[in-house]
């Protein structure tokens, strides 16, 4: 029999020591973990809601979320000189004049009632793109359809009033001013994927995401509307895929090796229903912090980021060239029409 004083004595050592060994196994974790090869890199962009996210950083590592699979590159010249492809490996449709019938389409979309979304930046000086982006999407874009025009932009007086048609609403969303052209062009996945989960998930049922340097020249309706819609950019449309210029550094979550990339898709024309538009862009802005984190500016900013992820999420739908033309190319036979095309603009001038 033992003396009480006594057990209390041994549960009291039972605990101390037990607490001893409970802080040496902590030490000794601690330890481990500054030899895993991870390291935790905080990263402090002013976004509330990411403001305490810890972005993974692997050493020199590329990053490959899945090995790329290799398959010959789909030519959007392929078969004849004047005919364009209408289908890609994947089984989405390559929208070009010729390959749809636009009243059967208005027959089919007309009575769905839909709302169609269009996003533009107007930021500093490309607030004077404004007025003719507009007046030419009052002329082509998506007519008979409710139309919601969101304007971002630093300087809201210096938006035009431009007439709007019935069942068509111009909104003009005030965004910060960024200190470079640079800055800019990183923020508008960001900006998208924050103004969908705010307010263009109720509003619309498709979003179009376009650059407000560009004017419309020909309809664009309902053969545009898809899940996730990507446009071929008009420089690169003939070229083989290793001279596509994505980002070829391994350290950039936007890195593109040579055997993968199907088009080079501009960054001046994408969209889908609202919700894949909002996973889309939500998907490159965190590509884009990881990048940020690791002190990389993509090649070509966002456009590389975008062009990443239609690599692994493959657009359900793509443009031709129709639909994000160049001015200062010569127009192939195989283009029946331009819709959708730059303007002449002083880009060293817009970007001072
Ligand atoms: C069509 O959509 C508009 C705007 O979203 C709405 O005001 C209207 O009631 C809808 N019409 C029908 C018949 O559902």
């Amino acid at each position: 029999m033992l003396h009480p004083a006594m057990r209390c004595h041994r549960l009291a050592l039972g605990l101390g020591f037990c607490l001893l060994v409970g802080t040496a196994l902590y030490a000794l974790w601690l330890c481990v973990k500054n030899w895993l090869p991870f390291s935790y890199v905080p990263y402090y962009l002013p976004c509330p809601e990411i403001f305490n996210m810890k972005l993974q950083y692997k050493g020199e590592k590329p990053f490959q979320p899945v090995a790329p699979s290799q398959y010959p590159q789909p030519k959007l010249l392929e078969q004849r000189p004047t005919e364009l492809l209408t289908l890609t490996p994947w089984l989405a449709p390559i929208i070009s004049e010729g390959t749809f019938n636009p009243e059967l389409l208005q027959h089919i979309y007309q009575p769905l009632n839909l709302t169609i979304g269009l996003t533009a930046f107007a930021v500093g000086k490309y607030t004077c793109f404004v007025q003719r982006f507009l007046e030419s999407a009052e002329q082509f874009f998506m007519h008979g359809y409710w139309v919601r025009y969101y304007i971002f932009t630093d300087d809201p007086k210096a938006i035009p009033r431009v007439p709007l048609g019935p069942g068509r609403l111009l909104s003009v969303i005030p965004i910060r001013e960024h200190s470079s052209w640079e800055e800019v062009s990183m923020r508008q996945m960001e900006t998208v994927s924050q103004h969908i989960a705010a307010r263009a998930h109720r509003e619309v049922d498709y979003l179009f995401c376009l650059s407000v340097d560009m004017v419309f020249q020909n309809p664009w309706g309902p053969e545009t509307l898809g899940d996730l819609v990507a446009a071929i950019h008009p420089g690169y449309y003939a070229v083989p895929r290793h001279q596509f210029p994505y980002e070829r550094r391994h350290v950039s979550t936007a890195f593109v090796a040579d055997s993968e990339g199907d088009f080079y898709y501009g960054g001046a024309v994408f969209g889908g229903r609202v919700g894949r538009v909002y996973e889309f862009t939500r998907g490159c802005h965190m590509a884009i912090l990881a990048d940020k984190a690791n002190g990389i500016m993509a090649a070509w900013q966002e456009e590389s980021h975008l062009n990443r992820r239609f690599i692994s999420h493959k657009p359900s739908k793509v443009l031709s060239p129709e639909y994000l033309w160049d001015y200062r190319k010569p127009r192939p036979a195989s283009l029946k029409l331009i819709r959708f095309s730059t303007v002449d603009k002083n880009s060293n001038w817009l970007r001072s």
